[in-house]
């Protein structure tokens, strides 16, 4: 199979670029990236076209994607009312295979290939979601979500109930698989203090990814302090063992400095989430401040507190939110990397992002409505902000067509 157009390169440190060519698939990989050459001939594209990496979403709640854009309650009252009512629909495994299906389908209509997810307190669920999303051919992680308090009783477990099930998961879906189990505490919240050392510990034995939320809304900071005996909130999950590398941690809007030194210093990634932030008033990621700690960033769709599923929309909006703490304007050839090879490295996935020849065929095809390349002097940002999401074509995942326009 060969792909033409302007591929999308992440070859410079801090921005993507286009060069006119093709891609070369062949079985699962991408076996040939030809640069500034044109194919004899092409089963795909075209020289008006874009041929992307397949993006990655590094914040999404599976659960929710039922319910994107309802109700911009604050975070507390939101989880209440408009959250758990929806996960608890994931108490029947089918119910959560035949969702995650779904979600999945939209994720790669989208152009996602790649997904940092949450699931619901459900183990059977979550397993039904890990074997979906794997057999659709999904890359990432899927965590259950563990909450062992502040949250409805039914939605609730022991402690050890949920690291027995979460162990159990990940000896089925291991880390380093394409579709990897995560250790995913929902957030200090709904943890007691043992049941988060447990994660971290779990964590550590299995070289687990770790997803939880950190320092979303102020309401949310003051609770977490008064349960952890006024430990800063990032603290928390760093004496839990919980802060590293491997570890992604969604919004970190309200720190401190000292807050993302300590970020930086365990090698944790903050997890942006723009649209999400903005629906639920949270408050505005100091993605400058953040950066110039020296942490990591990546971007995320955050659904369903997120009401934009595509990531381009979600690059946009990161933009947008940026000039409103001051951040330096980021530019569109800048948020095109952060949502492809930025967040890839970002996440330490060394094989994604990037049309690199070996890597998996995990690719969008994109046939844009306006004359990009004639008319614009930064054909990408006129791409971003003129942005629809019509113009996905087709999109590949380890070289297999999963989605494709009518
Ligand atoms: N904090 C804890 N759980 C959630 C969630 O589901 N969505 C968001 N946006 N924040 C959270
Ligand atoms: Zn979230």
């Amino acid at each position: 199979m060969i792909i033409s157009g302007q591929l999308l390169l992440n070859d410079l440190p801090d921005r993507a670029r286009i060069e006119p060519g093709y891609v070369r698939i062949e079985d699962s990989v991408i076996a040939e990236v030809a640069v500034g050459q044109a194919p004899a001939t092409c089963d795909a594209g075209g020289p008006e076209c874009l041929v992307t990496p397949g993006f990655i979403d590094a914040h999404l709640h599976l659960p929710q994607f039922d319910m994107q854009g309802a109700h911009g309650l604050p975070l507390l009252q939101w989880l209440e009312r408009c959250t758990f009512p929806d996960e608890r629909k994931w108490a029947d495994a089918d119910y959560a295979a035949a969702m995650t299906h779904r979600a999945i389908d939209r994720l790669f209509a989208h152009g996602t290939t790649a997904i940092c997810a949450y699931s619901s307190v459900h183990a059977d669920g979550t397993r039904a979601a890990l074997r979906s999303a794997a057999e659709r051919g999904m890359r990432g992680v899927v965590g259950q979500s563990l909450m062992d308090r502040n949250a409805p009783d039914d939605l609730c477990r022991p402690a050890q109930q949920l690291l027995d099930e979460t162990t159990s998961l990940l000896d089925d879906f291991r880390p380093g698989d394409r579709m990897a189990a995560a250790v995913t505490p929902r957030f200090a919240i709904s943890c007691t203090p043992d049941l988060l050392a447990a994660a971290g510990r779990l964590a550590d034995e299995r070289s687990a990814a770790v997803q939880s939320h950190l320092a979303e809304t102020l309401p949310e900071c003051e609770w977490a302090s008064e349960l952890f005996g006024g430990a800063r909130y990032v603290e928390v999950y760093r004496r839990a063992g919980l802060l590293n590398e491997r570890s992604v941690y969604g919004h970190c809007i309200h720190l401190s400095d000292h807050d993302r030194q300590t970020m930086h210093d365990a090698g944790a990634i903050a997890a942006h989430c723009p649209t999400a932030n903005s629906f639920l008033r949270a408050g505005a990621m100091d993605r400058r401040a953040t950066l110039t700690a020296g942490a990591k960033i990546c971007l995320g769709s955050d659904i369903g507190a997120g009401y934009e599923t595509s990531m381009v929309r979600v690059a946009r909006a990161m933009i947008e939110t940026a000039s409103a703490v001051g951040d330096s304007f980021p530019v569109a050839a800048q948020a095109w990397r952060q949502i492809t090879a930025g967040n890839a490295e970002s996440l330490g996935w060394p094989n994604a992002g990037n049309l690199r020849v070996g890597d998996p065929a995990d690719l969008v095809l994109i046939r844009p409505g306006v004359p990009w390349l004639s008319s614009s002097v930064d054909p990408l940002s006129m791409l971003m902000f003129a942005w629809d999401d019509r113009w996905v074509e087709r999109c590949w995942a380890r070289g297999e067509a999963v989605y494709s326009a009518a």
